[in-house]
């Protein structure tokens, strides 16, 4: 075990390597034993500490966001009129701030889906500036902010690892209620105890995921994605990426496991655990845990007070009496047809760093082993909507599960998503990305990098490849990483 005398010091290594001088990256907060946010992103400084000695004296940097122009947000190229009208409405709607008497709370952690996936365009992930810390008070209403929510960090949910009972808790915990709010008169229901569960280190974190190319994604079939468990599989092996060691097949040298919906036993691939199996479940589920607004998939209230009920439930629901299917559907379906229909991100050629850098990045990201998890593409099935049918899905993710490692690690499973396993993140798009990793622990690609090794991680072999790399090249990887 590392004294704190030691974590301290490579906090401050790493803080004074952090070129963004942003507090939310690694090791770069003042520690606070008892906050377990801190402790975690201690405990990041600590595991990536023998890396960064490798790599002392490296000058690569991770060049920042990219450009003031949004490279997304745009519809998928080729849509029909009709799949236009479905993208303009379901857009409208999922930027729309929702009220009590829209079916709002009791308890949630925003009053829109665009508020938290807004960066750098609707239907991407967190802004530079955090829309919770404004809600908390909004009409009045009289929350406190949470210690782990930042006006300037990542929009973030909470997830208790256990329950008071000491059994196996893994769910979201609203941050905030409807009490004091104007248009919820009488509603009384108070905030989580988050500081005793920050003091009892009990609190793990998720940031947004972008949308951008959502549709494509759903669209991969499943012999797409299981192709690539066996593919490569000697280099993966020598890589160090290995299974899990419970689950090892005929051909399973290799990591990663798919994970699977229990419900038809299909591939679960949305979320930061591809917990979630398609984007009309993960609107439904959104609404009511982000929002608190049940709807036709899930029509019952998480907190049921009847004080803080202002109108009918499920809140949201198909209007059978409307005069077009267009407004027939509920807004659930409204929000999947927009991110279906929302294209995928545009890589930019010679931002930064110029042309040669970004390829000479991207053949590196290849030999060094990145690209075993982080696929560079995929491909869409017959699907039924024409934009989506057939196409190359350049989205950077093998979509499987991978043990990240004691560091990343949050203790929470879902389906067979273990506590220390994530599906491989979606790289497209991170050239606008202002905050990295599940909980949003680091704003500096770099640290990002880094943060992938540690005890357990199948990831720990590949970052020493990175960091035997000599600087330039190292500059080029981060370059590519920002071309995205
Ligand atoms: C308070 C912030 C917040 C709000 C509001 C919110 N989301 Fe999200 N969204 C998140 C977080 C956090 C995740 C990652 C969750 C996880 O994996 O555990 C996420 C992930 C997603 C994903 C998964 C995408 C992928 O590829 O991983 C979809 C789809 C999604 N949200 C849709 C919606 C919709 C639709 C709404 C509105 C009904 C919405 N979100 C409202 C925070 C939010
Ligand atoms: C064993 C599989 C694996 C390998 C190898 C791997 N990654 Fe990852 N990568 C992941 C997973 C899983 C995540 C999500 C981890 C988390 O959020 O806790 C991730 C996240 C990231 C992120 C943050 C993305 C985001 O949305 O916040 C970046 C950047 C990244 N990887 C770059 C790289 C680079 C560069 C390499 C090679 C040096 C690499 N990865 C190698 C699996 C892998």
């Amino acid at each position: 075990m590392k004294t704190h005398g030691l974590l301290a010091s490579f906090a401050l290594l790493l803080a004074a390597c952090n070129p963004s001088g942003d507090d939310t990256a690694a090791g770069a907060q003042a520690p606070a034993a008892t906050d377990p946010g801190t402790r975690r992103e201690s405990i990041a400084a600590v595991q990536v500490d023998s890396s960064s000695l490798s790599a002392r004296g490296s000058s690569a940097r991770d060049p920042g966001p990219r450009g003031a122009l949004a490279g997304a947000g745009q519809a998928l190229p080729g849509l029909s009129a009709m799949e236009q009208a479905a993208f303009d409405g379901g857009r409208a709607d999922f930027i729309e701030e929702e009220t009590a008497p829209d079916g709002l709370g009791p308890t949630m952690n925003l009053d829109s889906c665009g508020g938290c996936h807004s960066q750098p365009s609707v239907g991407g992930t967190s802004p530079p500036v955090n829309p919770q810390i404004a809600f908390a008070s909004k009409l009045s209403a009289t929350n406190a902010i949470p210690s782990f929510i930042k006006l300037n960090g990542p929009v973030r949910e909470a997830r208790f690892v256990k329950s008071s009972d000491g059994r196996r808790d893994g769910g979201v915990h609203a941050l905030f209620t409807l009490a004091g709010r104007t248009d919820a008169g009488g509603c009384l229901v108070k905030q989580p105890d988050f500081a005793s569960a920050v003091t009892a280190g009990n609190v793990v974190f998720r940031i947004p995921t972008p949308l951008f190319g959502a549709g494509l994604i759903e669209q991969i079939p499943d012999s797409e994605i299981l192709a690539n468990l066996t593919r490569n599989a000697s280099t993966k092996k020598s890589a160090g990426i290995r299974g899990r060691g419970n689950i090892m097949l005929a051909f399973q040298a290799v990591s990663a496991q798919p994970n699977k919906n229990g419900n038809d036993g299909t591939l679960g691939r949305f979320g930061w655990k591809a917990q979630n199996k398609s984007l009309l479940v993960f609107s439904g589920e959104a609404y009511n845990v982000e929002m608190g607004i049940t709807n036709d998939l899930f029509p019952t209230e998480r907190d049921e007070t009847d004080a803080c009920q202002y109108t009918t439930s499920p809140n949201s629901v198909t209007h059978l009496d409307a005069a077009t299917p267009l407004e027939a559907i509920s807004s659930i379906e409204k929000f999947a047809n927009f991110m279906r229909l929302l294209g995928a991100p545009v890589p930019s050629a010679d931002q930064p760093g110029g042309t040669v850098s970004i390829t000479n990045g991207k053949a590196l990201f290849a030999s060094v082993g990145c690209a075993l998890c982080h696929v560079p593409t995929l491909h869409t099935g017959n699907a039924p909507v024409a934009a989506l049918r057939y196409k190359d899905v350049n989205l950077y993710s093998d979509l499987l599960l991978h043990d990240m490692g004691s560091s990343l690690g949050d203790g929470v499973a879902q389906g067979q998503a273990g506590g220390q396993e994530f599906r491989t993140a979606p790289l497209w798009g991170l050239g606008q990305r202002l905050f990295f990793l599940h909980d949003g622990r680091t704003a500096d690609l770099k640290q990002a990098v880094l943060a992938h090794r540690s005890d357990g991680s199948e990831a720990s072999g590949v970052v020493s490849k990175f960091n035997n790399l000599a600087d330039r090249e190292q500059q080029d990887v981060l370059n590519f990483l920002r071309s995205l």
